[in-house]
């Protein structure tokens, strides 16, 4: 299974997210019934989430949030829980993403407590990690990622076919038009890899979780990345703006499944 996510952060009004995604699902839909090995997701803004859904349902395409509280209800001003993005229609839900790492002080704690939260709910986590360029730069790339997965995963039991998506995103190539090589890619995937199978048994890292990649995805690059066996899909930014760029991706990345 590829997975390929399109995370339309605060791009798009109510209107422009209903049109987006109806192009998607209009590009999709016959691709999508019979290339089922690929998944594509799309991560609206939460205010759009009601009529993406009713767009997607019954469709090839699923639907995520782009974030969410741990707790089920009570006075949180602002949140939205797990339980009510699942009666939304959500099956999936970014979390840590490094721009909210970035301007809302989100920490790896507050990144497991949402993880914890999605799952009881029966959502599907995609965890965000990856490093700045500084910590880049000073030779911590590694610890970095490796206890941003730790900490997210700390306490947590995957019970049934429960599934968690990792994507490795460096965040000083989010945005910045130049993904890193695939190579460089692939070996943070094998290190979070690594790091996953020290805290579950390997057939539950093997069938259960997925890593992919993040950061200046385009349809001209990411057949490299998904070249690479450890690389199970994208979380795709900007180019998920563009329907036909992105269904363009969705072929590349059903075509990088039958190879
Ligand atoms: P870009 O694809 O625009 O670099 O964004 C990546 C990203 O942040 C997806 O979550």
């Amino acid at each position: 299974m590829k997975y390929l996510i399109g995370n339309w952060k605060m791009q798009l009004n109510e209107s422009e997210s209903e049109a987006l995604a109806a192009e998607v699902v209009r590009l999709w839909a016959a691709q999508g019934a019979t290339k089922t090995d690929v998944t594509v997701v799309l991560c609206p803004s939460h205010m759009a989430l009601e009529e993406v859904g009713k767009i997607t349902r019954g469709t090839p395409v699923a639907m995520g949030a782009q974030d969410t509280f741990w707790e089920d209800k009570g006075a949180f001003t602002g949140e939205i829980s797990a339980k009510t993005l699942k009666e939304l229609g959500c099956e999936y839900c970014l979390v840590g993403h490094s721009e909210r790492r970035q301007f809302l002080a989100e920490t790896d704690e507050m990144v497991n407590k949402k993880v914890q939260a999605l799952l009881r709910h029966g959502l599907v986590p995609i965890v965000c990690v990856g490093e700045t360029l500084d910590e880049r730069n000073s030779g911590r790339r590694d610890s970095v990622v490796i206890s941003q997965v730790r900490v997210a995963m700390n306490g947590v039991r995957l019970v049934g076919a429960q599934r968690v998506i990792i994507a490795y995103e460096p965040r000083w190539v989010i945005g910045s038009g130049n993904a890193v090589a695939p190579e460089s890619a692939a070996e943070m995937h094998h290190l979070i890899i690594s790091t996953l199978q020290e805290l579950f048994a390997a057939d539950i890292v093997d069938r259960q979780f997925s890593v992919i990649y993040g950061g200046a995805a385009d349809s001209k690059n990411l057949a490299g990345f998904l070249a690479m066996d450890v690389i199970r899909g994208s979380l795709v930014g900007g180019a998920a703006l563009k329907p036909l760029e992105f269904a363009a991706m969705a072929e590349i990345a059903a075509d990088a499944v039958i190879k």
